[in-house]
């Protein structure tokens, strides 16, 4: 028997195959077509102090090896999350890992201060988020405004705390150096690639907000890319996620630096992709003699 046990964090994760925030809802919508307790944690969609209603439609479009996405982070707010969510994913076996959106640092603490009496076990900071007080302007793109919010949800954290970065930045190193700094006990990466599609009959915008996120394949090299550079950046432990599909972009991932792989868009294309993803990688240990999926952690050089 391979070893897929990760311990992330202090957190036990029987393997390293996770979902990404938002493309998994809190995984009521799976729990029918695949067995939840097989994965090794759910990341639950991005959850806000109070109901935010989402950007107008249309807000989903298709590209080529991918999607444009501007939900807006639509979610009905943390207390909802406690009454109807929590004690859904309390019945699994998996660790429950909670996605933190705010438009001001205030948010952010609030949503976890309410969330520290949960069972949840780790927070993932979505920095992506715009700050209001700083004219809209992503928290992740820089330094000070990163190091600013990390603090502030550390010191209220109970709770692991793992900070999710924007690939939309000029270098990647210095923003998880400024997470590590503000005391980040993990990162993740990436989250939606800026993007844009225009309809040329209508000569329009497609998405009725202009841009969106774009996430699937058509990311992963950058992907792969900046979770190279990040886990070289830093010493705690990083997650990689954009664009996996299949179990060779999970290994893909771990060997260019993360100890964790979420999977995202591949799960609106087949909702099955995760659980194939989980067992393709046992088999690759399996046929390879790897005893141990640590061993592959960031061997690339
Ligand atoms: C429809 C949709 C909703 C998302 N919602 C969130 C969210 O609530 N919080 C977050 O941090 N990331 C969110 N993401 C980003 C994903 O978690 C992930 O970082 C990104 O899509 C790249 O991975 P992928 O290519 O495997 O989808 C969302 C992505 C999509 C496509």
């Amino acid at each position: 028997m391979n070893n897929m046990k990760i311990n992330f964090c202090g957190i036990n994760f029987k393997n390293p195959i996770i979902t990404a925030a938002g493309t998994f809802g809190s995984g009521k919508e799976f729990d029918s077509l695949i067995d939840l307790n097989k994965l090794g944690g759910i990341t639950v969609k991005g959850v806000s102090s109070k109901a935010w209603g989402g950007n107008p439609v249309p807000r989903v479009a298709e590209t080529y090896g991918g999607m444009l996405n501007s939900v807006g982070l639509q979610n009905p707010g943390v207390d909802a999350f406690i009454s109807e969510d929590a004690p859904f994913l309390k019945k699994y076996n998996v660790v429950k890992i909670v996605n933190v959106c705010g438009h001001s640092i205030e948010e952010y603490v609030e949503v976890i201060q309410k969330l520290n009496h949960t069972e949840v076990d780790m927070y993932e900071l979505n920095i992506s988020c715009p700050n209001v007080s700083e004219g809209g302007i992503a928290f992740g793109t820089d330094t000070k405004l990163v190091g600013n919010v990390v603090s502030a949800a550390k010191k209220a954290a109970q709770k692991p705390l793992i900070v999710k970065l924007s690939p939309n930045v000029t270098d990647i190193s210095e923003i998880a150096k400024a997470a590590e700094g503000a005391g980040a006990d993990a990162l993740s990466l990436i989250n939606t690639v800026l993007g844009m599609k225009i309809d040329i009959k209508t000569r329009k915008p497609v998405l009725a907000n202009k841009t969106g996120g774009l996430s699937g394949p058509c990311i992963k090299p950058i992907a792969v890319r900046m979770v190279y550079e990040a886990s070289k950046a830093v010493k705690v432990p990083v997650i990689g996620m954009g664009g996996v599909l299949n179990f060779e972009d999970a290994v893909e991932f771990m060997m260019a630096g993360a100890s964790l792989v979420a999977v995202g868009t591949a799960s609106f294309i087949n909702p099955l992709s995760i659980v194939n993803i989980i067992d393709g990688v046992n088999g690759y240990l399996y046929e390879n003699k790897i005893n141990d999926i640590k061993n592959i952690i960031g061997v690339a050089e």
